[in-house]
């Protein structure tokens, strides 16, 4: 692409309304001038996803969360010096302008400055802010190169960039803010030991919550491929294998141990070992997977070390949907 022409377009469009679909980090975004309120509506009708899910904010960098963002704490100010432009959301006590369809209606709003370059050079050009959701359907998983994002949206947005496969692989992790102590809402390769290092402060994950904030990426059908797809031990693996009824095979087995299971119609897909290899490959593979012509999909359950813990929740997601299997 020539970043420069394609990026000015891609501004253009959002001036108009449009919607443009662009490259972050994590995973690719979905575009609209976040202070246009028809053009937040065209993100919603093109993922087919409900109002009551709100969109983050991207910005290109710090200074520009006070257009947004109220109330902010001192420690936002030591979050980003760490690590935005990155793939970190912050929830923050929104301005009184910022629409209630960005937000849910909730008195918070989601911002990041994302590192990418492409995402950078848009968001300079277009000099607003930008909600962008991932550029998949509601309930599927996100997308990390351009062609995903075609095969998810194409002849629903006014513009592709791209930019190339996605660095991390996964969503940002979102930290909220808003509250007497700062909660991390949805878990990202940003860990909560990074985050409480740099605030000097433990950080709570959701699950240890009573929350009633909206709840990112908790809906059961987020995140899920759409063949049957189950996580299990790999103690378990291959008896799991060995009788497995006819009507699942072929079945491939997602795995990043040394492990080698065997069989018919069985066929293994090494991932590394490494969370941030992992990370990097697995909505990709979960998708090459969904095309091919499995009947089931078995991952591997990963390590419990805090490193994977990004993972491991979005694994444990693709496994808790109901499947629809394939004919
Ligand atoms: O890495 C990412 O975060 C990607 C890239 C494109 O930036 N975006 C992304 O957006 O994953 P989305 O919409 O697919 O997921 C964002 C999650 C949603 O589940 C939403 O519920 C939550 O963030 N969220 C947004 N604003 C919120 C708010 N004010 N309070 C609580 N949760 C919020
Ligand atoms: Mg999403």
């Amino acid at each position: 692409m020539n970043l420069k022409v394609d990026v000015n377009k891609g501004a253009e469009i959002l001036q108009s309304g449009g919607l443009v679909a662009f490259p972050t980090e994590t995973v690719y975004g979905l575009g609209a001038d976040a202070s246009n309120e028809a053009a937040i509506r065209k993100i919603f009708a093109a993922k087919e996803r409900p109002y009551d899910h709100p969109l983050i904010v991207h910005v290109s960098n710090f200074k520009q969360v006070a257009e947004w963002a109220q109330d902010v704490p001192p420690v936002a100010q030591k979050l980003a010096d760490a690590f935005w432009p990155g793939p970190l959301t912050l929830i923050l006590n929104r301005q009184p302008h910022v629409l209630d369809i960005l937000t849910g209606g909730q008195a918070t709003v989601g911002l990041r400055v994302p590192r990418h370059p492409v995402a950078q050079a848009l968001l300079s050009a277009f000099g607003g802010g930008v909600a962008a959701p991932s550029a998949n359907k509601f309930t599927h998983i996100s997308p990390t190169t351009a062609a995903a994002v075609e095969e998810e949206l194409g002849g629903r947005v006014d513009l592709i960039l791209d930019g190339g496969d996605c660095e991390v692989g996964l969503e940002s992790t979102i930290l909220d803010l808003s509250r007497a102590e700062p909660v991390i809402l949805r878990p990202g390769m940003i860990s909560a030991e990074q985050l409480a290092a740099v605030m000097g402060r433990p950080v709570k994950t959701r699950e240890l919550v009573e929350t009633e904030v909206r709840t990112p990426g908790m809906h059961q059908l987020h995140y899920a491929p759409v063949t049957h797809t189950m996580l299990l031990e790999s103690s378990v693996i291959q008896a799991a294998l060995d009788t497995l009824p006819l009507d699942r095979l072929p079945v491939a087995v997602v795995t990043h141990s040394r492990f080698v299971f065997s069989g018919n119609h069985v066929q293994q897909v090494v991932l590394s070992n490494d969370p941030v290899v992992y990370a990097h490959d697995i909505y990709h593979t979960l998708r090459e997977l969904d095309h091919a012509a499995v009947r089931c999909i078995i991952i591997e359950s990963v390590p419990e070390a805090e490193a994977w813990d990004a993972i491991r929740d979005r694994l444990t997601k693709a496994a808790a949907t109901r499947h629809s299997v394939r004919e």
